[in-house]
């Protein structure tokens, strides 16, 4: 029989406290606690964001061990976070993750919070298939707006990248030039759907190669909204659905000529997305769609793996477990930590 290699994910680089434990490549559990508090203050404030984290560990950490049915003792390696993401955050995670792994007697492996949205994609699905090396990864978060060439687990390139927001933020901004709560990105989405997409137009950037611009789009949004309001005061909640949907039509048009760019440039047809904005429905339409008519293979995470989530941290302590990868108990949260970045 095949060893049962259990791991336990902790992940807290921003404003979600989670913990997974998974068996080889397969999850158990998947613990997510939201901090709700940082909706009044229209984004992340990283104080409350930190302090949230203490309170949420333990009991986080330990229902994610109770749904998987185990006993902490049976924990062959503790995974956590180490970077990119808010310092306060990531420290709580890192420092209790060392004491488990010291308190328990195994070891410690630190995760990439950008490779591990790409290995997302390893965890065993009924559902979903695993990627097959080389292929190419649009990692779509609020941070983070990549083209990434993954050539195998621990081996990455980035293509191209935003050179100012992040594609979710270019969501939650325009939604909060809507009056929509933070964050916006599921809203837009959801308001998207019984809307025409095509009823406004807005301007794409103009950025070479494979890279990304989304600070002018959100200005633009900004100009045409506040033209509109002066003519008629209720243009936002008359048209709701149709702004929304213009909005995310324009985002993933973007984000679509940038995928075909990088295909014709690598030759690489099999494509997965990563990040919370994998879990917008007009991306994931779109992707279905370029399977028929680009001959592209894609690769879409099942839903709760697009968002942060400490499944994909465990996921990768297990595909580094099996290099032995450990990491010692000097190593240390980093705030700034590119894809490529191995330690
Ligand atoms: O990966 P993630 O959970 O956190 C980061 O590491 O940044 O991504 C969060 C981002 C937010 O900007 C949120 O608005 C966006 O993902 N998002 C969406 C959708 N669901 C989440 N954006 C568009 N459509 C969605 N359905
Ligand atoms: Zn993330």
């Amino acid at each position: 029989m095949e060893k049962q290699v259990y791991i336990l994910g902790i992940e807290s680089s921003c404003d979600d406290t989670s913990a997974s434990v998974t068996c080889n490549a397969k999850v158990l559990s998947n613990v997510v606690a939201n901090q709700e508090i940082h909706a009044k203050y229209g984004g992340v404030v990283p104080e409350l964001a930190s302090r949230a984290h203490q309170q949420n560990i333990v009991p986080v950490v330990q229902q994610a061990i109770a749904q998987a049915n185990i006993s902490k003792e049976q924990l062959c390696a503790i995974a956590f976070t180490r970077g990119p993401g808010l310092m306060g955050s990531l420290l709580v995670g890192t420092s209790f993750a060392k004491s488990l792994a010291l308190g328990l007697k195994v070891p410690l492996i630190d995760v990439n919070h950008m490779q591990a949205h790409i290995l997302s994609h390893f965890i065993e699905e009924k559902t979903h298939k695993t990627p097959p090396f080389p292929f190419i990864c649009l990692t779509i978060s609020g941070g983070h707006t990549q083209i990434v060439k993954v050539t195998n687990h621990f081996k990455m390139e980035v293509l191209g990248e935003t050179i100012d927001d992040a594609v979710g933020e270019a969501f939650d901004k325009s939604a909060k030039i809507l009056g929509l709560p933070y964050p916006g990105g599921p809203l837009i989405d959801k308001y998207a759907q019984l809307g025409n997409p095509k009823a406004f137009a807005f301007t794409k950037p103009k950025v070479g190669d494979l890279d990304f611009s989304f600070s002018g789009l959100k200005t633009g949004i900004l100009y045409f909204i506040q033209k509109q309001i002066k003519i008629n005061p209720n243009f936002i909640k008359e048209n709701l659905n149709d702004i929304c949907a213009s909005i995310q039509y324009t985002i993933v048009e973007i984000l679509m000529d940038k995928l075909k760019n990088a295909v014709k440039q690598t030759g690489i047809k099999q494509i997965a997305i990563a990040g919370g904005v994998s879990a917008n429905s007009e991306i994931r339409n779109r992707l279905h769609l370029a399977e028929k008519h680009f001959g592209w293979t894609t690769y879409i995470p099942k839903f709760e793996y697009t968002t942060d989530n400490a499944a994909m941290i465990a996921i990768t302590g297990y595909l580094k477990f099996l290099t032995n990868n450990y990491s010692d108990v000097s190593i240390t949260a980093k705030a700034r930590l590119k894809v490529t970045e191995n330690s």
